[in-house]
């Protein structure tokens, strides 16, 4: 019964996700590209702390920023200027980003940074008469593949176990079962040659 509600959680867990993960490549493109040099809510790297960054400047002026620092620095953009010196003027590289990427990304860090403040648990109304350990895992899975976001990490490790265990157990029944069948052939064989 386990091991079916976990099947069960996998499937419910991971259709949703994958949509999201599509949809949205916020979550992905600051992974990829901006964790280098920037958290949110966890400290000054090479850059500043992004947390809370979409209330210290305008999007436009974000967007700006994120595509070209350097030619706003040069051209004097008072805020710009500030930023690189209090940076040990260190030049954060042009992005190669559209507006819409830059926007997914600016709103991935604008939940992230609250959801560090908050950390409000996601209180999903639990639908009657679904048994409680499908919701239980649900709800872990859940939480994990939000906080990875990557496709490798969007099951669990139990749930990992869990499959591979199936497949070697599926294995073993089907070499098993051709020994067993090999074996029947073999003696139905010698029983007639016997007879004969
Ligand atoms: C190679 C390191 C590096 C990478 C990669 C990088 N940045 Fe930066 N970023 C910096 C530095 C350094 C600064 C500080 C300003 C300066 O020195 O030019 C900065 C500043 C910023 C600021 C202004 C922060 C503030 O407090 O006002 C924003 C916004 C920003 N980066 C967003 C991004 C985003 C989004 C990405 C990914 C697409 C990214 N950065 C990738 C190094 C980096």
């Amino acid at each position: 019964m386990k091991i079916y509600s976990l099947l069960i959680a996998s499937v419910l867990v991971t259709a949703p996700s994958v949509q999201s993960f599509a949809d949205d490549q916020g979550p992905t493109l600051f992974k990829t590209i901006c964790a280098t040099c920037h958290t949110i809510g966890k400290g000054k790297l090479v850059g500043p702390d992004l947390k809370g960054v979409g209330d210290r400047h305008p999007e436009a002026w974000l967007i700006k920023w994120i595509k070209g620092s350097q030619a706003m620095v040069k051209a004097g953009d008072a805020d710009a200027v500030k930023l690189f010196k209090d940076n040990s003027m260190i030049p954060m590289p042009d992005q190669a980003l559209s507006d819409d990427q830059i926007k997914s990304l600016l709103a991935y860090i604008k939940t992230e940074g609250s959801e560090e403040e908050a950390a409000a648990p996601a209180a999903a109304p639990p639908a009657s008469g679904v048994d409680q350990v499908t919701i239980a895992t649900q709800k872990a899975a859940a939480d994990q593949s939000k906080e990875s976001g990557g496709l490798l990490t969007m099951f669990s490790f139990t749930e990992y176990i869990l499959m591979f265990l199936m497949i070697i157990m599926l294995i073993i029944i089907w070499v098993l079962s051709t020994a067993i069948k090999s074996l029947a052939e073999k003696r139905v064989e010698d029983a007639l040659k016997q007879k004969a």
